[in-house]
């Protein structure tokens, strides 16, 4: 039975956490956790009660507000209140509330707390942008992905174009500097590099060469342990 370290990646938009955390939770066997998409989903929650973005009214609305998180052979699905949300939450309207909701310290923690509960026994690659530093400050292999941020436009254009979207790079670049700039900037837990964390450029690595490199960190991780604590079975 190998000892099952937990793995955090975090960094800004579009710099390949997703793509990334899925394929090196899948050679390892590990768990995928896209945080992101529990804050979309609280997000798609309040857009759809009209609940303004306001801590006061978000503050109301959390308790009845009930995320899940499910995998299947397309991947994570997230579901609010026992309905499946995945392509929902991916929606414009979404992206463009999502920075304001996610920094409201009542959402943060309801977050947190089912994070701190799926990762609980390790075995688990989580992507965020508050992992490393504030959901498991203790993880044994915190990532921070970083890319440029053209580089970084043109990855979230393809995947809007794959879902069939209708997609606008000035918009989309826009967006990208705004929510950068709002997740850096906000009080409650930044995106900031976390202490200890092993920065990783992807501008110009594929995704194959950027799962390999975090692939092989565990791997070393998980070699190092074995040999200096014999009394650990791996
Ligand atoms: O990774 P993403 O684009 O799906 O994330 C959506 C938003 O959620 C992002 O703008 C910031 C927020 N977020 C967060 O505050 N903390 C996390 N751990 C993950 C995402």
């Amino acid at each position: 039975m190998s000892k099952a370290i937990t793995i955090t990646i975090d960094g800004p938009a579009g710099a390949g956490k997703s793509t990334t955390a899925r394929r090196v939770a899948e050679r390892l066997g590990y768990v995928y956790v896209d945080t992101g998409a529990m804050y979309r989903a609280v997000t798609l929650a309040a857009l759809e009660a009209n609940t303004p973005h306001t801590p006061q009214a978000m503050a109301a609305l959390m308790p009845d507000v009930h995320i899940t998180l499910a995998t299947d052979d397309r991947g994570q699905r997230t579901y609010l209140n026992g309905r499946d949300v995945s392509d929902e939450i991916r929606r414009p309207d979404v992206t463009g509330a999502v920075s304001v909701v996610s920094a409201m310290p009542v959402v943060r923690r309801a977050m947190v707390d089912i994070q701190r509960t799926i990762g609980a026994n390790g075995g688990v690659v989580m992507d965020g942008r508050d992992i490393g530093s504030v959901v498991f400050p203790g993880a044994e292999l915190k990532i921070f992905l970083v890319a440029d941020v053209a580089e970084r436009v043109r990855r979230r254009l393809a995947e809007a174009q794959l879902r069939g979207e209708q997609s606008d790079e000035a918009a989309i670049r826009r967006q990208i500097v705004e929510r950068d700039a709002y997740d850096s900037s906000r009080e409650e837990s930044p995106l900031v590099k976390p202490d200890g964390a092993i920065e990783i450029d992807t501008t110009n690595l594929t995704i194959d060469e950027q799962v390999d490199l975090i692939v092989d960190r565990a791997r070393k991780y998980l070699s190092a342990y074995n040999l200096v604590s014999p009394f650990f079975k791996l």
